[in-house]
Parts: C-alpha cells; structure tokens; sequence
C-alpha cells in the first residue's frame, strides 16, 4: 500500500487507471469504513481511500480542532482492509488558496434535515468531494448509507454535473447491539455508550410499525421524539421520507426513517429504510 501525500504523486500513481474505486473518509476509522473498502474492492481496480479532515464542512462551533487523527494507526487499518493506496493530502495541498469556489448544493435536498441543522454541511462536503474526484478521478466511489442524505446529495450532485463516477452505497455496519458504528462514538462515554442503542432501537420501532401499515409518520415521528427527550437526548429530528428523494412521503411511497440527536456533547446521526428497495435501486 502506498501512502501519498500530494495531487500530483497521486496522478502519477494512477496515471493510465481508467477503474480506480475511492472511498473518501477523514480518518479515525472503524469497520464501517474498512466495509466501505471492502465494497471498492469487488469493483476489480485498484483501491484508493483519502484520509482529510475537511475544514469547510464543520462550523465554527463543531469538533473540527479535536477530531481525532491517529494517522499511523488509520494507515495498518487501511493496509489490512486491501487498500492500494492512501491519499492523505495536506490542508496547504488541498486548499493551497482559500477555497472560494464552492459547489452549493441543491436546497430542496441539501438545506433539509441535516443541512437544516447543520447549515453549510454539505456544501462543505460536495466542494472537497468534488476536488477529492479531481484528484483521484475514481470510475466508483463507495458512501456509507450511515450518511444518508450526504450519499444522496453526492450521488446528486454526481448527475447535475454529469461527473463520470459512479456513486456506491454501502451498508451501515452496527455493533452487537444495533448500535451504528460512527466516528463520534468515540466521544461517548460508558453510560452514554449503553445509552446510544436507544437512536436505533427508536428507529427499528418505527420501521416496524410503519412495516405493518401504519401511516400516521408524523405521530410515530413525535412519539419517538418524546421517547428520546425523556430518556436525555435532544432530538433535531426524527423524519420518515420519501427514500427517492427525502421529501414528504405519500402513500405507496418507498420509505426511510432518518434521526439526529445529541446525547451529552455528541451528536449521533442513524437511519434505517424500511421495506424493499434500497437506495442503489431506488435512486
Ligand atoms: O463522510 C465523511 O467522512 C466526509 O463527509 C467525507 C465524505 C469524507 C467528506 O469530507
């Protein structure tokens, strides 16, 4: 595995690949993103991961300054996975300018739920995934369905801009007992850890119920809300969509059920589809 730290050592490693599969991830790894390698890796070329922490998508007041960055270890992590080559640019490297030039995502997909909580998220995330392509000019790219709405956005984003990559959805990878494995759970401490299954539990309910033909979403939504406040979480929300699109859903419509909340500090984020049809079909 090569470790590479520039765009033009990357373009010469990759000179001539017209198959390169990219997993983009900001570090601090866990199996859910070793999974996502493993998802590039069926594609047959050569596998490309980037570790960046990308400024531009946390606010002033998110945990930018202390997320973890334990390159070495990331590194033997990679390598076990099959990564071929790790893409770890610099701040300077990437953003040698200030970034001025932005990919400002549709709001209809973008401004809603988490780009409701966390305004300029995905602008933030389109704009350095679109350099990272640049950089890797990857035929696949592999984004965890941990991230829902951001593999919709990039996946849109991808067909506005006609952009030759085709965009992967990987499963969520949970722990034993539902949790979804998440770089932030790192920040949760043992009471908070046991706690952290309530999110998915919720979710698993409402999948459930809607499952056998409940259609009143936003009591089920509320009810849940309710259920996570009571037991100290603060909720942004608990959301059942339209999976094509994750606009209000309508009868007969292919659904997933998305949630955000904190629990002390930390802000986890899980969703779950509900029924046939995943998203690689679907959208
Ligand atoms: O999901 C992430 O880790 C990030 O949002 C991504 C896609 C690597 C862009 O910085």
């Amino acid at each position: 595995m090569r470790i590479l730290h520039t765009i033009s050592e990357l373009r010469q490693a990759l000179a001539g690949t017209t198959d390169t599969a990219f997993v983009p991830t900001m570090g601090n790894l866990h199996a859910g993103h070793l999974s996502l390698v493993a998802r590039a890796r069926e594609r047959g070329g050569p596998v490309v991961a980037s570790i960046f922490v990308n400024r531009l998508q946390f606010a002033p007041h998110e945990d930018f300054d202390t997320y973890p960055r334990t390159f070495e270890n990331e590194c033997e992590l990679l390598r076990s996975a099959g990564c071929d080559i790790v893409f770890a640019p610099s701040e300077a490297e990437l953003y040698p300018q200030p970034q001025v030039y932005k990919v400002h995502p549709g709001p209809e997909l973008s401004d809603i739920l988490e780009g409701h909580f966390r305004p300029g998220f995905f602008v933030g995330v389109c704009t350095v995934v679109l350099k990272l392509f640049n950089c890797v000019q990857p035929r696949y790219a592999v984004f965890g369905k941990k991230d829902y709405q951001q593999l919709m956005v990039t996946r849109r984003m991808v067909e506005q801009l006609a952009l030759p990559v085709e965009i992967v959805g990987g499963e969520t990878t949970r722990a034993n007992d539902g949790l979804a494995l998440s770089s932030r759970n790192g920040y949760l401490d043992a009471a908070q850890r046991a706690e952290a299954v309530a999110l998915s539990r919720e979710l698993k309910a409402i999948a459930a119920q809607v499952a056998q033909g409940r259609t009143d979403w936003p009591a089920l939504e509320a009810a849940a809300m309710r259920v996570l406040t009571g037991r100290g979480w603060q909720p942004d929300y608990v959301a059942i969509r339209r999976r094509s699109d994750l606009g209000a859903p309508a009868a007969g419509d292919a659904l997933v059920v998305l949630a955000a909340a904190r629990l002390g500090s930390t802000r986890l984020i899980d969703n779950l589809e509900i029924g046939a049809d995943p998203i690689n079909a679907a959208v």
